[in-house]
């Protein structure tokens, strides 16, 4: 077990020398996880079969669940989707607008990519990651990188080096560690046709985003909203980002959420409770302290709340806490994506108020 600690690496040179052990490992069909704006991802080869079947083994993965790829450059598009030259119009606009960035499309598949990647399927999900340590290392390897979350499946996805080992030391070959990773939930995916985009999970770049550059109109996989549904995007219909504690959500009105978590608070006195809340709220959560997250007064909370909700989850599990609150936000923009989450992580413990 490898760790490449690139933290506190901020020449393009010197980390090229650092990488360069990882990024051959990766082409001779090791698996090594790396930082990536969203998420860590567990990369491979991805055209090597061996290689991206034993990402399904490390992680406990169904194998019909199929990964993204990952590149660094246009270029390397070759040999991941059909007809790289040929896009349609509303791909060839939201990659110019998007990449690198948090968004996933879908595309026919090169027939050089590993089966392991797409699973009895036609098409592909790729993505170009704005993070300098993933591109660095995909363009080193010089071949394109087949990436899940680096968690074991139904975990919440890792955003730091030390929650990929907390589930992954066994079962890989290393991990490049570049510190917490800014946006903390994954990628958007998207799949657009000339008649309309299709969101099949949301994430790092919202609706709003897309609409405003394509010509078509954008909509939600109906599952997102009616998850009796089968969704498109297989990922999705697992048991998913969910820790071990029992997660309840309340979002709405501020008076109603407080007095909610209040009464919460005082039905479950006895229980290890933790919470998760925007600046201004230690008073409401005062019995809880010191297992509260408080949101930094800094930056909009959706965004704080998204780049720290894994990492909290994981280290509340490690608290033995059997109840997590969270102050939700409004399902708009990134927080779409973060409402999502935990609506999978809550199992449905939501509550509008
Ligand atoms: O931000 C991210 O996307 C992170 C980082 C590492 O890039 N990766 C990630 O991968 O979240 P993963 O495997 O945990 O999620 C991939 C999602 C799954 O829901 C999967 O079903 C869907 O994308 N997906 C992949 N290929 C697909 C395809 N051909 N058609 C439909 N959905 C696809
Ligand atoms: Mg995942």
């Amino acid at each position: 077990m490898n760790v490449w600690d690139v933290r506190e690496i901020h020449d393009p040179s010197q980390l090229e020398v650092i990488l360069a052990e990882p990024a051959a490992r990766l082409h001779a069909g090791g698996l090594i996880a790396f930082p990536t704006e969203t998420v860590y991802g567990l990369g491979a080869n991805a055209w090597d079969d061996t290689a991206a079947r034993r990402i399904f083994r490390a992680k406990g993965r169904p194998a019909d669940n199929p990964l993204i790829v990952h590149i660094a450059d246009l270029d390397m598009l070759d040999g991941v989707i059909l007809h790289p030259d040929k896009l349609p119009d509303g791909v060839e606009r939201a990659m110019a607008a998007f990449w690198p960035g948090p968004l996933t499309f879908i595309l026919p598949a090169h027939p050089r990519l590993a089966p392991a990647v797409r699973p009895g399927m036609t098409t592909v999900g790729v993505r170009m990651p704005n993070h300098p340590v993933a591109r660095t290392l995909i363009r080193l390897a010089n071949c394109p990188v087949a990436a899940p979350s680096a968690n074991t499946s139904g975990k919440p996805s890792p955003t730091t080096a030390g929650d990929v080992l907390e589930d992954l030391n066994q079962q890989i070959d290393g991990v490049v560690d570049g510190g917490a990773c800014p946006i903390g939930v994954e990628s958007t995916v998207v799949a657009i046709t000339d008649e309309r985009a299709v969101i099949y999970r949301p994430g790092g770049i919202t609706p709003e985003q897309l609409s405003a550059v394509l010509r078509q109109p954008v909509v939600l996989d109906p599952h997102l909203t009616q998850p009796t549904d089968a969704p498109m995007a297989p990922g999705m219909k697992y048991r998913h980002y969910a820790p071990a504690a029992q997660v309840h959500v309340w979002w709405g009105d501020v008076e109603a959420i407080r007095s909610a978590v209040s009464a919460f608070i005082r039905q479950h006195a006895g229980q290890r409770l933790a919470a998760l809340v925007p600046h201004g709220w230690r008073e409401v959560v005062e019995p809880l302290h010191p297992l509260v997250w408080e949101a930094p007064a800094t930056e909009p909370y959706a965004a704080a709340l998204s780049r720290r909700l894994y990492h909290q989850l994981r280290a509340f599990d490690h608290e033995g806490v059997h109840h997590i609150l969270v102050v939700g936000v409004p399902p708009e923009g990134l927080g779409a994506a973060v409402m999502n989450r935990l609506q999978k992580a809550s199992e449905g413990r939501l509550y509008r108020v």
